[in-house]
């Protein structure tokens, strides 16, 4: 009864957990798809309780009482800014727990008398489990690094990596043969000896990616975490955990494949790292311009944009940083008032995660269908009179059509240059995300309206209601 009871139980967690996914993929229904997502968790972990023995309770309770705690009080006070950064250390744990649940089953498997069935399985299965784990492990530590910015977000291109990196994968195929044939438990070296060099493989492969191609590294170790999870599953004998892991695990491929079309990047060319280390122009560290630029302030802005008759706003990670959105919605809200056709256009890796300006704008409430996607809008920028960028900068590069040997050479960005007028509202002239000067910037119908996003949104507020 009690055993029925518990697969009911995961197989309305599972529906609970597709459905969330589904939720989450439309703005308009991603609040119900949290709904759902915490309600499959807490079936999970309502059941999970319920097929234990009770003389694990206390053990539990000590680990997911303070667990609980410091992960609520890390998600409340977290930054969006800083939502990546949260995330890969997230998927860290992930793989740390996939190594943990491997060797622990490891241990477990030969504490009593020996399985005598299915052992090549369970070791097929625990080495493959701890090193997805591992390489999700380090790789996510070296995400964090350098999305926090403790290390340098560019590659590290060590000579011959590739080659470092095929005899790491055929350094661990070996140990994990060796570790498979070892009778009993004598295998403990060889899954260690595996630990080690896949560890080392997770770092070494993410320290090879940067700059722009960041948000495929943390959408594709979102995807190695759920397989870790997945694989762990299997080893706890844990079909929730397979089939949550499996969502996951496929999800994030799927976004990393989103990603990589985003940024007319193959996945083969990013994994293989590179991108961002040589050619284009580099913008100059002091931030002092390159070229002649023409300023533009709040006042003559407000005037500019009341006049136009067709807006594109182009949102980036300096409207996040300025917490911009919901002045900006009441000054979309005037525009439209007045007549004026105003619309959004989004960038796939606008900001710092996937869907970050659209966590934004639906924050201030901006409504959903004057929101577009780049592919959508971005014909659209001939017809425009003002084309006004905020907080963006590597997403409305040109450089990345123009020169081939500028590290964002391929990415499709906002052609906003092709409207009448371009404001581009920032702080300065510091480069934005890829590390590259913008000539943007310099172009003749380009405005730089210079200062805090938040600040100056509330001048333009302030000089159109007056
Ligand atoms: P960025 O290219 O990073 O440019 C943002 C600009 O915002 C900066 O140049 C900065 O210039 C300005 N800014 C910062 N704080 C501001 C403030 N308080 N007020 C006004 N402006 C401010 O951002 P983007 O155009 O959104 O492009 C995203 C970049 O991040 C891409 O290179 C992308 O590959 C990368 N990335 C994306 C993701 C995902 S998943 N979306 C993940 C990791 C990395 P000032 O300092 O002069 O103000």
């Amino acid at each position: 009864m009690k055993t029925s009871l518990i697969t009911i139980a995961y197989i309305a967690a599972s529906a609970l957990f597709i459905l969330s996914l589904g939720g989450l993929s439309k703005q308009e229904t991603a609040r119900r798809g949290n709904w759902y997502g915490i309600g499959g968790m807490l079936i999970a972990l309502a059941a999970t309780v319920a097929a234990m023995e009770p003389s694990g309770y206390i053990t539990l309770a000590a680990v997911l009482i303070p667990g609980a705690l410091i992960g609520a009080a890390v998600a409340s006070r977290v930054q969006m800014t800083s939502m990546p950064q949260l995330v890969a250390i997230l998927h860290s744990f992930v793989g740390l727990a996939a190594v943990l649940v491997g060797f622990g089953t490891y241990e477990a498997a030969f504490a009593g008398p020996p399985p005598t069935e299915g052992v090549g399985i369970l070791l097929v299965e625990i080495f493959i489990g701890v090193c997805i784990g591992a390489v999700t492990f380090t790789g996510s530590v070296i995400a964090f690094a350098k999305l926090q910015g403790s290390i340098s977000g560019r590659p590290l291109l060590l000579p011959g990596r590739h080659l470092i990196n095929m005899a790491m994968l055929a350094a661990t195929i070996v140990l994990g043969v060796l570790f498979v044939m070892s009778p009993g438990n004598s295998g403990h070296p060889y899954l260690l000896a595996a630990t080690i060099v896949t560890f080392i493989l997770g770092a070494h492969f993410v320290m090879a990616i940067g700059g722009a191609d960041m948000p495929v590294v943390v959408s594709m170790l979102n995807s190695y975490s759920g397989w870790a999870a997945a694989a762990a599953g299997f080893m706890l004998s844990n079909d929730l955990l397979i089939i949550t892991g499996a969502l996951v695990g496929s999800s994030g491929a799927i976004l990393s494949y989103i990603m990589c079309r985003g940024m007319n990047r193959s996945f083969v060319s990013v994994m293989l790292g590179g991108f961002g280390t040589e050619g284009g122009t580099v913008a100059s560290a002091d931030g002092l311009p390159a070229g002649e630029v023409s300023s533009i302030d709040a006042e003559s802005t407000a005037l500019l944009l009341q006049q136009a008759k067709r807006i594109v706003i182009v949102p980036g990670y300096g409207l996040a940083v300025a917490q911009a959105q919901h002045s900006l919605a009441e000054v979309v809200k005037i525009l439209k008032d007045g007549g004026t056709e105003v619309k959004f256009a989004i960038h796939p890796v606008a900001g710092r995660l996937p869907g970050h300006m659209n966590v934004l704008l639906a924050e201030a409430n901006i409504p959903y269908d004057i929101v577009f996607e780049m592919e959508e809008v971005n014909d659209d920028f001939t017809g425009t009179d003002v084309s006004w960028v905020i907080g963006a900068n590597d997403i409305v590069n040109p450089s990345a059509l123009d020169d081939p040997a500028s590290p964002i050479a391929g990415m499709p960005v906002l052609h906003v240059w092709e409207a009448r007028d371009t404001i581009v509202m920032k702080r300065s002239m510091a480069s934005g995300y890829a590390g590259v000067d913008n000539p943007l910037f310099y172009k003749e119908n380009t405005q730089m309206l210079f200062g805090d996003a938040k600040k100056v949104v509330d001048e333009i507020l302030t000089a159109m209601r007056s």
